[in-house]
């Protein structure tokens, strides 16, 4: 009889272990991952279901979708085994994760790149074909292709990879293709050290160098990556935009965006004269963004999406869920950027959240809307729900300092303080919840702003582990991550001095999950 059991149980056993090799590997990670509801799991933010993800890759609109794929680990929490994730979304807001879409394979890693369509076949993969542009990265670094002729469901790669060889630079990495119509060819920048490299070719297998940019201008703390070049319209006025990352020496430390406002004449990127380096964002969390390609015209934005982390800690910030495959890293909402022209007549660059947001927000409930003086006043989150969109418009005078404090049961608290003697907003998340995974994690990040406005109007998007402000519809924009150990439940309001007028509006954002 006992024996009969024992069978029995090997049986089971044996019958489990069977099923769950059947199991697609990217599915028994999925099991482990409890799903979106972690402590710490972005609401309205991208991240992937399990494992480690780094920077976006790929970002191309086709037929009704937006595709986002990403750098990834399938099978860790931590950086390695780099392949392409991907993830779509019709609104951008909502994503469904597909398979995993590019592996490393005999020439190394598949580093960061884009996807393109080729409209007109020039690469011969058929019309329309979506052809990935990646970096192959092995014991040195060349840039290959790949084509899908099913939305991105599939990549083959192409045979005859690399199509281009790394001339000997240590270097050689995150292609940006786009196609440029007045000469038809396609054009690459390429990050080549502290340069940006632009190539072009007529079908994405032969590359011709044109010219390299870079050198003696802008921020040189660290090696540049992520280039992304592309023009913006201002009234009937287009100026080409290059926006490099790089890490470190960002104005807060670590990994950051500069850009550069020019012109671009098929050949060359030329600079205008402004006071580089020029920033996107001055959190501490707003790396290796690019923007989406063949954005229909009749839309005609410019979006962006970056990584919402920072070289400096990114392989030690909690993980959003447990386990052995459990989720690390996510994206910032994404970004609209636009031109925007000064009295002076300088331009700069606007970065706003997508309006696609709103349709997903609650009604407005207005907490505030007077005159605060120095006495704190206290408003508790309503429903305490894991992400929300606060909005902020004040007008303070010249020695003012209005202190918006964010604090938990816990007594974690994260601080934006909008200094106008200092001319600055900085943002304090010392005590934010979870620090000391980092030493380079908790800090006082400032952003430099001239209060010449009357009115300063913040838009705070506050998800479980993200605090996005965006200063004057996109004047500024200060991305930070923060772990509070329980969800912040009360925001504190406080004026140094004097008095001024204030109103403050909330509205809830269900998770997109
Ligand atoms: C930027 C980066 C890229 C590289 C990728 C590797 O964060 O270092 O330069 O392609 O990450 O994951």
């Amino acid at each position: 009889m006992q024996l009969l059991h024992r069978f029995y149980a090997y049986t089971i056993l044996l019958l489990a272990v069977f099923l769950y090799s059947c199991i697609k590997e990217e599915d028994k990670d999925i099991i482990v991952d409890k799903g979106y509801s972690g402590l710490f799991r972005p609401q309205v933010h991208f991240s992937s279901k399990y494992n480690w993800i780094n920077d976006p890759n790929g970002l191309v609109y086709y037929e009704g979708e937006y595709h986002l794929f990403f750098q990834h680990n399938p099978f860790g929490s931590g950086w390695g085994y780099m392949s392409w994730g991907h993830a779509v979304s019709t609104d951008l807001i909502h994503w469904k994760q597909l398979n995993v879409a590019l592996k490393p394979d005999a020439l190394g890693d598949i580093f960061s790149g884009c996807v393109v369509i080729d409209k007109n076949n020039t690469a011969g993969f058929g019309k329309d074909a979506m052809i990935a542009i990646y970096t192959s990265a092995g014991s040195s670094q060349h840039q290959s292709i790949a084509f899908s002729t099913d939305k991105g469901r599939s990549f083959i790669k192409y045979r005859n990879n690399p199509v281009l060889s790394n001339p000997g630079r240590p270097d050689f990495r995150d292609p940006k293709v786009f196609w440029y119509e007045p000469v038809k060819q396609w054009i690459m920048s390429l990050a080549t050290g502290q340069t940006i490299s632009f190539y072009q070719s007529p079908d994405l297998k032969v590359w011709t160098k044109l010219s390299e940019f870079g050198s003696g201008i802008g921020a040189h703390g660290g090696v540049w990556e992520c280039p992304d070049l592309f023009p913006l319209k201002f009234e009937d006025e287009t100026k080409w935009i290059l926006l490099v990352s790089i890490n470190p020496g960002a104005p807060n430390g670590g990994s950051g965006t500069q850009y550069f406002i020019g012109e671009f004449n098929g050949v060359t990127f030329i600079a205008d004269p402004y006071s580089y380096p020029l920033w996107l964002d001055y959190g501490k969390d707003n790396y290796a963004g690019i923007t989406w390609d063949n954005i229909p015209e009749e839309d005609g934005r410019r979006i962006q999406i970056a990584w919402m982390n920072n070289w400096e800690y990114a392989g030690a910030i909690p993980t959003y869920s447990s386990g052995g495959n459990a989720s690390r890293g996510g994206m910032t909402l994404p970004r609209a950027l636009s031109l925007v022209k000064n009295e002076q007549g300088n331009f700069s660059i606007n970065n706003e959240v997508v309006s696609e947001i709103n349709a997903f927000g609650s009604a407005w409930t207005t907490l505030y809307n007077g005159v605060l003086s120095s006495d704190e006043k206290s408003f508790s989150i309503p429903d305490s729900p894991g992400a929300y969109h606060l909005q902020l418009t004040t007008s303070l005078s010249d020695n003012q300092i209005l202190t918006l404090s964010w604090v938990n049961d816990n007594n974690d608290q994260s601080q934006i303080k909008i200094n106008v003697p200092e001319n600055q907003i900085v943002f304090d998340r010392r005590e934010s919840g979870k620090v000391s995974f980092s030493n380079y994690f908790p800090g006082v990040f400032s952003c430099p702003f001239d209060f010449e406005t009357d009115s300063i109007t913040l838009d705070v998007y506050v998800d479980q582990s993200s605090i996005e402000i965006i200063v004057n519809d996109g004047v500024r924009s200060i991305t930070n991550q923060v772990f509070p150990q329980s969800i912040y439940n009360k925001l504190n309001l406080s004026l140094n001095t004097g008095s001024g007028f204030s109103s403050l509006k909330y509205r809830r954002f269900n998770s997109i999950w």
